[in-house]
């Protein structure tokens, strides 16, 4: 018995096959039922006591060799063959997954992209700001509401240091430190304290326009944002201009366009009058003008002001402000475009 046991285990050792039929068939010839590790299993019986366990042993031992070879085989020969027999190399590269915009900045993207076309280029500003770049160069009175601590974020107890609560503050830094003609776009982001939910944050986006020049009039004003509202909502839309106040523009005005989700039919999102507001904006105030340097004699200019949060709900109808800064890739992936 030992020695029969012996024989197929070195047989085994040496066993080869070129072709899954001939693995087939060492399978059949070693395991099957009627086959020759089955067959010792069946003389077993006729093994005497004493020697049962050291046999049992050597049979099971053998019945796992065979198993393994078997099995040693067909991945051998699974894994056989040039790379081009085993490898599809007709098949596409593996498809990488692109990230895709955020809507603020496709939106930001899109707003640049409109004014670039009428000759605006871009500056950006810091976040954390002085007093006098966010308010006082532009005009704002010292007891003006909007410094309060209600709607001002302050740094380190300081109340000349603070996080700027709208772009216009980069209309100081580029008055101050260039000279006109200027036609320029500030995008950025802006902090005020406010309570957060879904239609206000503590944090939002606003691009600013700015254009100085000589003879810059309030028609330049309103045909370039005409302009920018068909650019953006489409040939149809409507525009119209509201009176307004705004310390660092004179005359002032609030821009409403024709509201593109009911086509000024009237819905919800309108409040059903047709409209929706989408900037502020306004003839630089001459005070403004001096306070950074510049002659109101010699120039004039306009500046508006717009949400880029706002213009993107009215484009894609985001109905939460918080998703915007919440990073849900189920919200992001749905935002795809060529800028
Ligand atoms: N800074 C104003 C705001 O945040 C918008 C504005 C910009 C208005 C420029 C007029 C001119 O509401």
């Amino acid at each position: 018995m030992k020695n029969k046991i012996q024989g197929i285990s070195d047989a085994l050792t040496h066993l080869k096959a070129t072709s899954a039929d001939e693995i087939e068939a060492l399978r059949i010839k070693y395991l099957s039922k009627k086959g020759l590790v089955s067959d010792l299993f069946n003389d077993f019986r006729n093994v005497p006591n004493e020697e049962k366990k050291e046999i049992g042993q050597l049979l099971n031992d053998l019945k796992n060799k065979a198993q393994d070879k078997i099995n040693e085989l067909k991945e051998a020969f699974d894994n056989a063959g040039s790379d081009e027999q085993k490898n599809d190399l007709t098949r596409t590269a593996d498809p990488i997954a692109l990230g895709t915009r955020h809507p603020l900045s496709l939106t930001k993207n899109e707003i640049i992209g409109i004014f670039s076309r009428i000759g605006f280029t871009v500056a950006e500003g810091p976040e954390i700001e002085d007093d006098w770049h966010v308010f006082g160069a532009l005009n704002f009175p010292p007891e003006h509401p909007a410094r309060d601590m209600q709607d001002t974020f302050f740094i380190e107890k300081n109340p000349d240091i603070l996080l700027r609560t709208h772009t216009s503050s980069v209309q100081s830094r580029v008055m101050t430190s260039q000279k006109p003609p200027i036609r320029m776009l500030f995008p950025g982001r802006v902090y005020r304290n406010e309570a957060i939910s879904y239609r206000a944050h503590c944090f939002f986006h606003q691009v600013e326009g700015l254009y100085i020049d000589k003879n810059v009039s309030f028609v330049d004003l309103k045909q370039s944002l005409l302009y920018f509202a068909k650019e953006m909502f489409g040939e149809g839309t409507k525009i119209r201009l509201r009176p307004s106040y705004f310390p660092f523009t004179e005359p002032s005005a609030e821009m409403d366009i024709s509201c593109n989700i009911c086509g000024g039919e009237g819905c919800p999102f309108c409040k059903h009058t047709g409209w929706v507001e989408i900037l502020g904006c306004g003839m630089v105030d001459p005070n403004v003008l001096r306070n950074c340097g510049i002659d109101p004699g010699e120039y004039s200019g306009f500046a508006f002001g717009m949400g880029v949060e706002r213009i993107t709900n009215l484009k894609y109808q985001v109905k939460d402000l918080r998703m915007f800064s919440e990073n849900d890739v189920r919200f992001l992936d749905q935002f795809t475009s060529a800028y």
